[in-house]
């Protein structure tokens, strides 16, 4: 899997393809071939996914095919699927897909049953969620808990958070989650604003329990707790989400009160884990299964559907083909729905940070570049902050836009008549239009525009969008669209060549703000941190601090 994908003949058809499409618009693609916009569409699990409005022709799908097959996709999916180590620069499996398994579909990984061993820690999360949420779990006064908090970071913060703001409409049991990652003191002292160490339940959610963050927030809100209740309250207020149980007792978290999971979990493929508690807590076990279910939908997707007909497969080679023909530099995600705001956030980590690499699994350096870039924020507030650039600016910019039939909170509009839901998605399927056609020079002075303003108004369109429906908002499509996202990540990943599943890049940051930490608190000698900028950095901070 890690030969030079660029010098097969896949990825040459590839090229000599796209001297042919590049110059074409999507007008002229559409008026050739009336039925695309029919046709180009896919439906996986309760997600239609439209992706007729991109640069390519049926002869250029095919040909990604092609590329995914030389590539050997379909085998390496099977290789996680059944939980072989294909995480290979820690020598793990890749198993997250195991913790949304039904009951009976078995898997083993490492010689052990994955699903009994998931399943028994759902169990006990729905336990735990249970009493919390029926107040049958007291604090130390005897209150009930009205309040969670997750502290964590990266994998252990971005799903639960953008999952919790997601669902809020199904967190029925009046108990608020709040998250606290950054190691910025603003971040816990916000977060506890208002809140009252009697009815707050922590849960300290690290996969390694060793993540300075972490562990810092986690202290000074233990301090924040005990000031008020005692030592003794910690047991009724501390719960822990690791793998590492020794690490958990050192921090004084009672280990009857830990939920666990695996190794072969990365903690960007965490959320459906234990690292969901807090939106188990908030949404109830049984909506938090239908989250599950949404994600393992996709899956079995994933795992059987054709090449040519596979949603995660597809959307990666649209990935592959304009970050490495068209030389695409990010990929806009535009929800339209506000309550998906972090969703951008959330795919961050997930693709930058599994497919960030420039090696290959066997350790050659890629020949092409690797890692798309996600960002975007919620519709239509970004129509009135970026969608400029993406109209009318220099860079192509493919873009996802996310959309629902029905919202969790329509309202009528101005005039009593009409949905604010439907100017909503008017809206989205409006800025896909225009990116897609755009207006001509001679359309605009038809209009009998002032002629020194037509080049100024011309809308060039050619700007390629999937546009990605669900019915509604809800555990399930979540779920779906989470798993959707996952899997284009780890297609992308095997074109590539690369492991998906490491992060050594983020180590070194980490050792060197543990080094450099002492000199900002030490004494007025000169700085000693090896390099002029730094010492001379640090010593500006130290002067005004
Ligand atoms: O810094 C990167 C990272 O290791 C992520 O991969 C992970 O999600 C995050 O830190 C948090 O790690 P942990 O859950 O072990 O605290």
């Amino acid at each position: 899997m890690s030969s030079d994908i660029t010098a097969s003949a896949a990825w040459q058809a590839l090229h000599d393809d796209h001297r042919k499409v590049a110059p074409r618009h999507l007008r002229e693609l559409f008026a050739e071939d009336p039925a695309r916009g029919r046709e180009l569409t896919l439906q996986v699990a309760d997600l239609h996914i439209d992706y007729s409005k991109h640069r390519v022709t049926r002869e250029t799908l095919r040909l990604l095919v092609d590329l995914a097959r030389t590539a050997g996709v379909p085998e390496h999916r099977d290789q996680m699927f059944s939980g072989e180590h294909i995480n290979t620069s820690e020598d793990r499996a890749v198993g997250h897909i195991a913790l949304r398994l039904p009951v009976g579909d078995q898997l083993e990984i490492d010689g052990t049953d994955a699903d009994a061993e998931v399943h028994d820690v759902l169990r006990r999360m729905g336990e735990f969620a249970d009493s919390v949420r029926s107040g049958e779990w007291r604090g130390a006064t005897g209150e009930g808990i009205r309040t969670v908090v997750n502290i964590g970071i990266g994998g252990s913060d971005l799903g639960p958070d953008m999952v919790y703001r997601a669902l809020r409409h199904y967190a029925d049991a009046e108990i608020e989650a709040r998250f606290v990652s950054n190691v910025d003191p603003a971040d816990l002292v916000a977060k506890l604003a208002g809140l009252d160490p009697a009815t707050t339940l922590f849960i300290v959610a690290s996969k390694t329990f060793s993540t300075l963050e972490t562990l810092t927030n986690a202290t000074a809100a233990r301090r924040w707790l005990v000031a008020a209740l005692g030592t003794d309250a910690v047991a009724k207020h501390f719960v822990a989400v690791s793998t590492n149980a020794e690490r958990v007792a050192e921090f004084g978290i009672d280990t009857a009160n830990m939920f666990g999971f695996w190794d072969w979990v990365g903690g960007r493929y965490s959320v459906d884990s234990a690292i969901g508690l807090s939106v188990m807590v908030t949404i109830g076990k049984e909506r938090f299964g239908e989250f599950l279910s949404g994600m393992h939908a996709v899956d079995r997707h994933f795992a059987t559907a054709p090449l040519a007909e596979n949603g995660p497969v597809l959307l990666a080679l649209l990935g592959v083909w304009y970050s490495n023909f068209f030389g695409a530099e990010s990929r806009a995600v535009l929800p339209y729905s506000n309550d998906l705001a972090r969703f951008p956030a959330y795919l961050q980590q997930l693709t930058m940070e599994s497919n960030g690499k420039s090696v290959r699994a066997d350790g050659t350096p890629v020949t092409s570049s690797t890692g798309e870039i996600f960002w975007g924020e919620p519709g239509t507030n970004g129509q009135h902050a970026f969608y400029q650039l993406l109209h009318q600016g220099t860079r192509l910019i493919p873009a996802d836009f996310l959309g629902f039939a029905k919202s969790t909170d329509d309202l009528p509009t101005r005039d009593g008549t009409g949905s604010m839901h439907d100017i909503l998605m008017s809206n989205l399927f409006a800025q896909t239009k225009v990116l897609a056609f755009g207006k001509t020079a001679e359309e605009i002075a038809a209009e009998g525009t002032d002629p020194t303003l037509v080049p100024h108004k011309v809308m060039p369109g050619n700007r390629p969008s999937t546009t990605i429906l669900a019915p509604e908002l809800t555990p399930s499509t979540v779920g779906q669209l989470i798993a959707l996202y996952e899997h284009q990540v780890f297609v992308e990943g095997t074109i590539w060549g690369i492991d998906s599943f490491d992060q050594w890049g983020v180590e070194l940051g980490k050792q060197q703000a543990l080094a450099l930490a002492p000199l900002l608190s030490s004494a007025n000698e000169p700085a000693s941190a090896g390099d002029s900028s730094t010492d001379a950095l640090i010593e500006w901070y130290r002067a005004n601090r």
